[in-house]
């Protein structure tokens, strides 16, 4: 595929490392902003990370207000009532700190700051991407928890009239991404291993999707033995900073890796999300290895699952590599069956439909059947 024309966009400035999170605020007064929003969520506030960063930029000389009522699930009037608070307070930059809601949430305010509603103008499955113009304050991404990646990504997901809509454009990548390994010490075990598992999803499932980007697989290959090297260490031992810095820069990598596209497993995930509200990385965690030897009767997925086997020190053989990697979740406590989350076998079909009509589904290597998830999630429960 090196004979066709694609288009590359890697533009994303990152400031990396202990101490980040302090040095960004300098970056910003020499920027010459005057006031921020800070956009997070109660968990976030609780630990306070909110209110270090609020006293960070006080010292830099910039005013910053908190907004810190995102939803896990983030929504329309989320998006409204930031945007109202951003516009109230004459503020002239956003900060988007947390998981990916209110680094979603965040970024959808930055367009609502400059443009007119309704919201459900700007759905990207109608074209609204279009109606986004390049006039918007200056946006900057601070992740909490190393999964997720939006930091380094173009679109954000918000609930409107109970629908999940996504709202893409190439402007709203945050300016600077701030990756600092110290405000992601205190995330408990338990989410550090299902957010950690999320990353390395996303680096997987890019990897093995039938695109022409050497760019992208070289970064997913690469961040996927960092997650395998760090993951386990920051489960244990959540103030080794070392690995929790590989897991973080692994989570951003993963995201700039899935501009190529997800897959099967992610519109899995996004069915158990959106029926059982399910944890993001947990679901996928849960799904990782059935869907991988779903996967195996396409001769091309198996050869790139097959060539895992060096970061996971086996034998370069698929088979031996989902093996390893049902190891690694066992280890992390996170092969959990589907009916002991409270999945019922009534709900399967219903979880089917969700994944065919995901947007992720069509990016799948095997092409996914009617039939096909009920198999899947049967063995899982
Ligand atoms: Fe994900």
């Amino acid at each position: 595929m090196a004979n066709k024309r694609h288009t590359f966009t890697y533009p994303t400035r990152i400031e990396y490392g202990p101490g980040a999170l302090k040095d960004f605020t300098f970056i910003v007064k020499d920027r010459g902003l005057k006031k921020g929003l800070i956009v997070t969520d109660p968990g976030v506030e609780k630990a306070g990370i909110a209110q270090t960063l609020k006293s960070y930029f006080s010292e830099a000389g910039i005013e910053s207000v908190i907004f810190n009522d995102v939803k896990s699930n983030p929504t329309e009037e989320n998006v409204l009532e930031g945007t109202k608070l951003y516009k109230e307070s004459a503020c002239d930059f956003i900060v988007g700190l947390g998981g990916g809601s209110p680094m979603d949430a965040a970024k959808t305010m930055k367009v609502m700051a400059t443009h007119d509603g309704p919201l459900e103008k700007y759905d990207d499955m109608k074209g609204g991407d279009k109606y986004i113009l390049n006039n918007m304050p200056p946006f900057f991404a601070i992740p909490t928890t190393a999964g997720t990646g939006s930091e380094v990504g173009r679109s954000s997901v918000i609930t409107i009239n109970h629908k999940k809509t996504i709202i893409f454009s190439p402007y709203m990548m945050p300016d600077i991404a701030v990756l600092d390994p110290m405000i992601t010490i205190s995330l408990p075990a338990k989410l550090t291993a299902a957010t950690g598992i999320d990353a390395f999803v996303h680096n997987l499932e890019a990897y093995i999707v039938e695109t022409f980007h050497p760019m992208a697989d070289g970064i997913a290959l690469q961040a996927m033995a960092m997650c395998v090297k760090n993951l386990s260490t920051a489960v244990n031992n959540g103030s080794d900073v070392e690995a929790r810095g590989n897991m973080l820069m692994a989570s951003a990598m993963g995201a700039i890796a899935f501009q190529k596209g997800l897959g099967l497993n992610h519109a899995i995930a996004h069915g158990l999300g959106a029926i059982y509200d399910m944890h993001h990385g947990l679901a996928n965690a849960i799904l990782l290895t059935e869907v991988m030897r779903y996967n195996l009767s396409r001769e091309g997925t198996r050869a790139r699952y097959a060539a895992l086997g060096s970061i996971f020190g086996v034998e370069n053989d698929a088979e031996k590599v989902i093996d390893a990697i049902d190891k690694w979740l066992v280890s992390l406590h996170l092969n959990i069956k589907l009916s002991a989350l409270g999945v019922s076998p009534d709900k399967l079909e219903a979880l089917e439909d969700y994944a065919l009509a995901d947007p992720c589904c069509p990016g799948n290597p095997k092409k996914v059947e009617k039939g096909d998830v009920l198999g899947i999630l049967t063995k899982l429960m």
